[in-house]
């Protein structure tokens, strides 16, 4: 048992309370920030006077030479250390003796790991927002493939009106936009410095925050040493952002899941992309769709975990804190992974177009342009939707789509049809004349994309 404050016991730790305590199991995953943090840290000290340049430097060799001989696995992290923190500092007076102890100066656990959480999540906004990114240009790539393949448009699951592919697409391009857009914002919010305030109320070392914030890529420091040492907002934005692309890719998984079924047939999934049963030769399953679907309950899992463990924190630093890594850890991987496999599915995933074109041939997908065309001719709208409810029925009843109907059995309905009315509800002018702003007409999906595209290229700089 490797502890950082022995000096006022005088009794060992019980062993079960040792574990109980314990983190380096988990936050060994932030040693690189942990490493970042402290070189920050004694490079500050020394601009201030507090070490020496000699004692700063040893410092500084002996963590970049821990740094590598982890990275080498010469060696190892291990469970006898009681955090992270607690590992580094014994090895570096290990390595490097006293001057190891002045590592510490002016410096708690609680900014310490506040620090290296913050450094950690910030690189994995970062993470989230290039595999947001991909996706994106995936989805794009896509849109701009299928601007002419027709589809139903569903709503209630039922069949509404015909879109098109790249219509459907650009729904969640849209989503997934505005995720990215919020890892943009948690980035720009989170990313302020607590590292100098101290256990919970600064130190009187004279510390320059502004410049340790500036060497490790700050905005500058954060404003209250209390709320430094306490403030997980940042790890509750981005577990709720994540729990919104969760929410979106699962949504997609669901869609995907039904056009891959028997009955849609509108999609197949590739090969690599499925999995077969151990007993039904005959089976291909959406499994990787259907984890991602299952998975999301796990990221809202870890966000309502950390509300509840932060409700009722009173000021400043409390171990229930500890909780906080775990669970986001977790979200992170889960979101990530999902994020890659959700996107070589798509990439991967074969549409088949004229099964698709024809489903959204039938259904009366056609019928409001019916309803409409009616209005054209000077018929007020109530009426022209009753006329073609009637229409819709006759349909049924006959076992046929309205276009497939006679000039003459439409004009038994209403007179206003005249011959042009076949022309009016194809599926290619239901689609066509669709040109409100963010509607399937494939001139007003071209400029969608445009607008996209840049949005996309704007990124890349
Ligand atoms: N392992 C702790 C955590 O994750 C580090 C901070 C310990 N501070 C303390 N006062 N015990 O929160």
């Amino acid at each position: 048992m490797a502890q950082l404050w022995g000096g006022r016991f005088t009794k060992e730790t019980d062993k079960l309370v040792y574990q109980f305590n314990a983190s380096i199991s988990f936050d060994q995953r932030f040693f690189h920030q942990d490493i970042e943090g402290s070189i920050a840290h004694v490079v500050m000290l020394e601009k201030q006077g507090i070490l020496t340049k000699q004692e700063k430097d040893d410092i500084v060799k002996g963590l970049t030479g821990i740094r590598e001989d982890v990275d080498n696995g010469i060696l190892q992290i291990t469970e006898e250390y009681e955090d992270i923190h607690s590992f580094v500092e014994a090895n570096l007076i290990d390595r490097i003796g006293d001057a190891g102890k002045k590592l510490h100066t002016g410096r708690s656990r609680n900014d310490q790991v506040a620090l290296d959480m913050r450094l950690y999540t910030r690189q994995e906004v970062v993470h989230t927002e290039e595999l947001l990114k991909e996706l994106l240009d995936t989805l794009l790539a896509m849109m701009e493939e299928h601007i002419d393949t027709y589809m139903p448009g569903f709503t209630h699951l039922q069949k509404a009106q015909p879109v098109t592919l790249a219509h459907h697409l650009g729904a969640y391009f849209e989503m997934f936009k505005r995720d990215l857009l919020r890892m943009q914002d948690i980035y720009k919010r989170m990313n302020f410095c607590p590292l100098g305030a101290g256990a919970l109320a600064g130190t009187t070392y004279p510390l320059d925050r502004g410049y340790t914030a500036s060497l490790l890529g700050f905005e500058g420091p954060t404003l209250n040493s209390m709320d430094s040492v306490s403030d997980r907002d940042y790890l509750i934005e981005y577990l709720a952002a994540a729990s919104t692309i969760m929410m979106h890719l699962s949504r997609f998984s669901e869609e995907i899941i039904i056009w891959n079924s028997n009955e849609y047939r509108f999609v197949e999934i590739d090969d690599a992309y499925s999995t077969g049963s151990s007993i039904m030769p005959q089976k291909k399953n959406p499994d990787i769709a259907e984890l991602v679907r299952g998975k999301t309950g796990r990221v809202y899992g870890a966000l309502m975990s950390l509300l509840t463990t932060m409700k009722g924190i009173p000021l400043a630093y409390n171990k229930d804190m500890q909780e906080d890594k775990e669970l986001t850890f977790d979200a992170i991987d889960t979101v990530k992974g999902c994020l890659a496999l959700f996107e070589g599915m798509l990439k991967t995933m074969k549409f088949r177009e004229d099964v698709m074109a024809k489903s959204a041939m039938n259904g009366f997908t056609n019928a409001t342009d019916a309803a409409d065309y009616l209005v054209n001719k000077g018929v007020p709208f109530r009426d022209a939707h009753s006329i073609i409810g009637k229409l819709v029925l006759y349909c049924i009843d006959k076992g046929c789509s309205i276009d497939e109907l006679s000039l003459d059995e439409l004009k038994s309905i209403s007179p206003v049809f005249e011959q042009d009315i076949y022309d009016a509800i194809s599926l290619k002018t239901c689609v066509e004349k669709r040109l409100t702003v963010g509607a399937p007409g494939q001139d007003a999906m071209r400029k969608v994309i445009e607008i996209n595209k840049s949005f996309l290229e704007k990124l890349a700089k």
